[in-house]
């Protein structure tokens, strides 16, 4: 058996074929259902506080941070008023150690540094005169003198959230492991942080990044429409939509703080990366099993697990490693004919990233699916640049181009399932005619969407496959990147929260 056959059998185990979807789409509606009538069930469906999206009008402004994957990001984010935006930010990567940190102090101490430095180099008037009135007036007068930047904190973990700005940490996912920070409420955590170094800022909102990227599509998308769904396709994965009140039949038993009815609506953060967690629809690989055995929160997080970032690369790499060990079929194990010249051994290098935990980047991924020369000439170069592998043949490209393939794939179609169950649970019944004006929009940011070739294609076609929306219902799906949305959907959240303090 070649390589190539072997390779071959085990894409065929990423297939994920109409029917399975159509079953993962029944079970998401009635797991989403389950959600929003109690607590503690797999699709979380977080009650955001948050009850209406924002219009294209709203104008000032704000801070925005970003906690939530590789990097930490600091914006201020100046609303015009008329759909468009002016944004300043700085991004640091986040230090591993940081991620797994014994205390949350270490993490929320380094993130109130951040803000402090991008104060001084984007905002230095305001932060230099605040300095002044601290030096005259002292500390707690200056805050009360100065007028305070008022922030939206993305925090893109699952939280338990009470309020426009108060929420608890149920549990950490992407790789982050701070045990003391669980049950904590992390506005809070971020605000003694800020205070501690004197800042003149406010925390005054908590959001999840979909439900930013919401809020900032709904501010900027065309037309009249709002905007069904924000949705992450990144390093994790996650989707916020607009849920009805009276269908939240939760918030009876809930201990929330108070909001505006009057909308009839409220965002839910869905934390769909949890979606069936018990494993009764998703599809499973021995890679996948095995990746989740030793990543640092088995069992959870299973649908984030087969469809993000994070997790893309190393079910990629673990599979690249099954196949190099067959003695019969053995991947990159090209032998020096000898005969041409420019022939030579495949090696893996020892130190290959091939044998870390982690250290495959679904970037890769997205290489691999652009690179559609003859010869597979980048995936090549690629193999040999990143992960130690010199000499590989075209075959052996192909091989990786197979699998990487399957993956992405499965990838998108298990997108295009949490998709189509909310665009369905909610009632648009897009496979039905309508008017023109009668689309469905939803706003999408992450590397996945947008770097993948072809994600969006992908998760089109499975959309077809899927009777309640099918080919009419697919056209009628609007899908948009909402760029640094979850910056902007903070500030439109910030602002939606200082102005109903006032
Ligand atoms: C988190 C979500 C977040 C998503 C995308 C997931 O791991 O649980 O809260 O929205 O990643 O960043």
């Amino acid at each position: 058996m070649s390589v190539l056959d072997d390779a071959q059998r085990v894409a065929a185990k990423f297939e994920y074929r109409a029917e399975e979807l159509n079953k993962g789409v029944k079970a998401f509606i009635s797991q989403m259902h389950e959600g929003l009538q109690e607590t503690g069930t797999t699709l979380s469906q977080i009650p955001t506080y948050v009850t209406a999206v924002p219009n294209g009008t709203e104008k000032g402004l704000y801070l925005a941070v970003d906690l939530g994957g590789t990097n930490f990001r600091v914006c201020s984010i100046q609303l015009h008023g008329n759909t468009t935006f002016s944004l300043t930010q700085s991004k640091v990567a986040i230090p591993r150690e940081l991620m797994v940190a014994e205390t949350s102090k270490e993490l929320f101490g380094f993130l109130a540094k951040q803000i402090e430095i991008f104060l001084q180099t984007h905002h230095g008037e305001h932060y230099q005169a605040h300095l002044e009135k601290r030096n005259t007036m002292g500390a707690h007068a200056a805050l009360a003198e100065t007028e305070l930047f008022q922030l939206g904190f993305t925090f893109s973990f699952p939280v338990n959230q009470i309020g426009i700005n108060r929420g608890t940490l149920l549990r950490w996912t992407k790789g982050f492991d701070i045990n003391d920070a669980v049950g904590k409420d992390v506005c809070e955590l971020l605000q003694s942080e800020i205070d501690a170094l004197h800042l003149p800022v406010y925390v005054a909102a908590l959001v999840n990044d979909t439900v930013g990227t919401l809020m900032a599509r709904s501010y900027t998308s065309p037309g009249k429409t709002g905007t069904l769904l924000g949705a992450i396709f990144g390093t994790g994965t996650n989707g916020a939509y607009v849920e009805k009140l009276s269908k939240i039949t939760k918030l009876k038993t809930m201990q929330g703080s108070d909001y505006d009815k009057s909308t009839g609506e409220m965002i839910v953060n869905t934390e769909w990366g949890s979606f069936d967690n018990h494993m009764t629809v998703l599809p499973n690989t021995p890679y996948d099993w095995d990746l989740d055995n030793e990543s640092v929160n088995p069992g959870i997080q299973m649908f984030e697990k087969r469809v993000s970032g994070m997790f893309l690369g190393e079910i990629l790499r673990r599979v690249i490693l099954a196949l190099t060990v067959n003695p019969q079929s053995r991947l990159f194990s090209d032998k020096d004919s000898g005969e041409n010249e420019l022939h030579s051994t495949t090696t893996i290098a020892g130190d290959s990233a091939l044998y870390k935990q982690w250290g495959v980047d679904t970037a890769f991924l997205s290489i691999v699916a652009a690179d559609s020369t003859p010869d597979l000439g980048v995936i090549r170069q690629t193999l040999s640049r990143d992960l130690g592998v010199d000499a590989a043949t075209t075959e052996d490209a192909e091989v990786i181009k197979l699998l990487a393939n399957a993956i992405g794939r499965r990838a998108a179609r298990l997108s295009a399932l949490a998709i189509a169950a909310i665009v369905i649970a909610t009632g648009n019944n897009v496979s039905r005619g309508g008017g023109e004006d009668d689309v469905v929009d939803i706003g999408v940011d992450g590397s996945l969407v947008e770097f993948y070739p072809g994600f969006e294609n992908m998760i089109r076609e499975a959309f077809r496959e899927i009777p309640e929306i099918g080919e009419a219902g697919e056209k009628r799906i609007r899908i948009g990147i909402a760029k640094d949305g979850s910056g902007v959907g903070a500030a439109l959240i910030a602002l939606v929260a200082a102005q109903a303090e006032k």
